[in-house]
């Protein structure tokens, strides 16, 4: 039997329906917001506005690049959290809506648990090797730092995770100490392509067990960067590319210690990567190398499924679907949601 499934995915600032035909991707189609760019963050009040004004044409579009019709979708999934609320409503309430009027059923979606089971997305004619359980992940988005142990589709552990920001947020945060536009993450990335690492030296916070804490570096920076400017008012100018390799350097050798810790201590050599942190240049290559070194077999997402989509969460309510594990029954958005 072939099972087809619409995905939609609104928790924070992108607006996403994805077509999946029995784990293969038909259509995953993202509506990125601008709007956020000129204040140097998300605005939950204006993604939700955004949110209703792309979902339509964004299902549509969904839908048509597949060549898929209302009547051939066997099951809508959606995001039912973590993320904002406001964001998180218009998705599930279009959800909802549509699986009332199509009559197919509904089925709720981890967002954390999706950007996870994004490597197990097919491309049409791709016969690349999935991940095999049990497997380690690091979830590194602008919300989440987890290493995850992951024994099954649903059957999720959190070993290691931040105890205050996340990888993504301390990007985020330290580009906009540099003056960067928002999100800060790939412009950081952008610059460090021709920075020197070793240029400044950030402390390497050191968390009981596998955790993380990455508050402790922003304000490293921002202390750092403040005294080397009352020296030098261009040091800025003069140094963005090195501030920008030190910080991914240092972000980036935080993450990896603790992933090869747990890995050393479980004896899980399949590692895999997720969450809009993975885009980074300097974390895939790095981890690449660690892999090699280490005799692990990584898997890292392409970049369309790095940061947030709609495939991922038609992914997931795919298997879901396969194992009947979902309760038709609409619950409300949730703004948290453990793993
Ligand atoms: O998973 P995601 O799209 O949304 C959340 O669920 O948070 O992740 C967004 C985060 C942002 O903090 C953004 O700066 C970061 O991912 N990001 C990157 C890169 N691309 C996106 N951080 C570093 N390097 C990148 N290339
Ligand atoms: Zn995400």
């Amino acid at each position: 039997m072939s099972v087809i499934i619409l995905g939609i995915e609104s928790s924070c600032d992108d607006t996403s329906a994805a077509i999946i035909q029995d784990g293969v991707r038909l259509s995953n189609v993202i509506a990125n917001q601008e709007v956020h760019s000129e204040y140097g963050g998300v605005v939950p009040e204006l993604a939700s506005r955004a949110h209703q004004k792309n979902i339509l044409p964004v299902i549509d579009v969904a839908l048509n690049k597949a060549g898929v019709k209302p009547s051939d979708i066997d099951a809508i999934g959606y995001t039912r959290g973590p993320g904002l609320m406001g964001s998180l409503l218009v998705g599930a309430s279009f959800a909802k809506g549509l699986s009332m009027g199509w009559g197919v059923p509904l089925i709720e979606v981890n967002h954390m648990q999706a950007h996870i089971l994004s490597h197990f997305i097919r491309e049409p004619e791709d016969t690349s090797a999935l991940p095999s359980f049990p497997f380690l992940c690091l979830t590194v988005s602008g919300g989440h730092t987890q290493i995850v142990r992951v024994d099954d589709y649903f059957s999720m552990t959190v070993v290691g995770e931040t105890r205050d920001d996340a990888a993504g947020e301390a990007f985020d945060k330290i580009a906009k100490i540099m003056g960067l536009s928002y999100p800060g993450g790939p412009e950081i990335d952008r610059l460090a392509q021709a920075g020197d690492p070793g240029f400044f030296e950030l402390p390497i916070s050191k968390m009981p067990g596998y955790d993380f804490s990455f508050s402790g570096l922003k304000t490293a920076f921002l202390y750092r960067l403040r005294s080397e400017l009352e020296k030098d008012p261009g040091f800025l100018d003069c140094h963005r590319a090195d501030l920008a390799a030190s910080v991914q350097a240092t972000i980036v050798q935080v993450l990896l210690r603790q992933l090869k810790a747990v890995a050393l201590d479980t004896g899980i050599r399949h590692v895999a990567l997720a969450g809009g942190v993975s885009a980074n240049s300097g974390l895939r290559s790095a981890l690449e190398r660690l892999a090699l070194q280490e005799g692990w077999k990584v898997f890292i997402p392409a970049f369309e499924y790095c940061t947030d989509n709609a495939a991922m969460v038609a992914i997931t309510a795919y298997y879901s679907f396969l194992q009947r594990a979902y309760d038709t029954t609409y619950r409300p958005p949730q703004a948290r949601m453990p793993l």
